[in-house]
């Protein structure tokens, strides 16, 4: 699969940078419920690869029951459709045309204020996000601190925004540290973590929880963590996961080489770095560096973090509602107080998410109710930097019927972002009270 997978393969590599974005048209999303152990074999051969299909997995196989979501060419769609017929998998068509899809994912201009310029209900670009960090900056001075934490290998700006209030409580404050976009297509993750910077500088005047919560503690939060995938998957490839290290080359056959470009940035954290749910295939979705920390954009997180160590880690994804606790490399393996701290807290910070729209999340570890993966960023935050509080959510929407993968519509992104600060102000809270 990987080998010939559209979206891993650096198609694009030999062309000039006026080249177009590549088209989705006719490409389909299938979901597929796979119900025995034979079923569930069968996809996970597809996933691993090497496949006869032109494959993107979306959700790659977990367990009998848990859903699958993957993305064929109209060219394979046909023969790979008549397969899982034939081998008795149940699956429907989710979407018909992934070009329409993407399309639709924007809103109608018709609703909208002119297309250019930053929104919050809109997914924007890299440079209108910046702009929009320092137009908060310029505004609320006495709030706001930027910070440039490093560059991405195309050189862009890490730009971390610090906001914290103006009274300094007895005994010092405590910090919570929020990234997103640390995977280019997620794009409700950048959405959703200048949503919560949005309310806790307008709260902070108007709502005497969020005053509290700004004076005791200082929030650091990166909205584009992996901004070269970002700006990849706006104009080249809207399902780019991975960043843009430039392309690693393997040997294929005899004399054919295939080099691809990207690592996966949640496979590169130094937590079980290079075993169980990463590969070491630089065409794979999940590949995870020639070594932890390879990266510019890991290793500057890392460093930044190192020396300014939260009391709570959250990194924000897509999709899925899903709340998720350390550890995500092997199954039923947890911290000590999994129990005791971070469990209970999740299920409150779920709960008061919940009660806003009724959305519902999944609480647990990553290997538990997904599959094992190693190198993650909150792992590697619990098990190595010993923050307290370190999760990772997984946003909108939910894989059913209906939902449309990270292709989630611009009109959620307002709910999206309230229900998210609901969570996110439970374990604020619970900074203020423990620590
Ligand atoms: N979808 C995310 C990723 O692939 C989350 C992984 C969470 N951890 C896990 N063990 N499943 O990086
Ligand atoms: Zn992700």
């Amino acid at each position: 699969v990987a080998l010939l997978n559209p979206t891993n393969a650096d198609f694009n590599d030999d062309v000039s940078p006026e080249e177009e974005r590549h088209s989705f048209r006719d490409f389909k999303l299938v979901r597929i419920n796979p119900e025995t152990e034979e079923n569930l074999l069968y996809l996970k051969s597809l996933y691993d690869g090497p496949s006869p299909y032109e494959l993107d997995f979306w959700q790659p196989p977990t367990r009998i029951g848990g859903i699958v979501d993957v993305t064929v060419t109209p060219s394979d769609a046909p023969i790979f459709v008549k397969d899982l017929e034939s081998k008795n998998l149940n699956y429907i068509v989710a979407l018909n045309d992934l070009e329409q899809a993407i399309v639709n994912e924007r809103s109608e201009d018709l609703y909208h204020h002119p297309q250019e310029g930053f929104a919050y209900d809109r997914y924007n670009s890299l440079d209108d996000i910046h702009k929009e960090l320092k137009r908060l900056k310029r505004e609320n001075p006495d709030m706001v601190t930027l910070i440039d934490i490093g560059e991405s290998h195309e050189n862009r700006t890490l730009l971390l925004i610090k906001l914290t209030g103006r009274r300094n409580p007895m005994g010092g404050k405590v910090s919570m540290w929020i990234d997103a976009g640390i995977h280019a297509r997620e794009w409700i993750a950048p959405a959703t973590a200048m949503n919560i910077i949005k309310e806790l500088i307008t709260g902070y005047e108007k709502d005497p929880t969020i005053q509290k919560l700004m004076d005791h503690i200082e929030f650091y939060i990166l909205p584009v963590m992996n901004p070269d995938g970002y700006e990849y998957s706006r104009l080249k490839n809207r399902m780019w996961r991975k960043n843009r290290r430039p392309a690693t080359c393997r040997r294929r056959h005899f004399h054919s080489t295939l080099c691809c470009a990207g690592v996966d940035l949640n496979r590169n954290f130094d937590w079980f770095w290079g075993s169980a749910g990463a590969s070491n295939d630089p065409c794979h979705e999940t590949y995870g560096g020639p070594q932890s920390f390879s990266e510019p954009e890991s290793m500057a997180v890392r460093d930044f973090l190192e020396e300014n160590t939260p009391q709570a880690f959250i990194t924000l994804h897509s999709y899925s509602q899903m709340w998720l606790i350390p550890y995500g490399h092997r199954k039923r393996s947890y911290p000590q107080d999994f129990h005791t701290a971070l469990r209970p807290l999740a299920l409150r910070a779920t709960k008061a998410l919940y009660e806003v729209y009724g959305t519902k999340y999944q609480v647990g570890t990553g290997a538990d109710l997904m599959y094992e993966a190693s190198g993650g960023s909150h792992d590697w935050a619990k098990g190595q930097l010993n923050v307290p509080y370190a999760y990772l959510i997984e946003l909108r929407p939910k894989n059913s019927l209906m939902g449309h993968g990270f292709l989630l519509p611009e009109r959620e992104i307002p709910a999206t972002g309230i229900e998210t600060f609901e969570a996110i102000k439970v374990v604020a809270d619970e900074l203020v009270a423990q620590f």
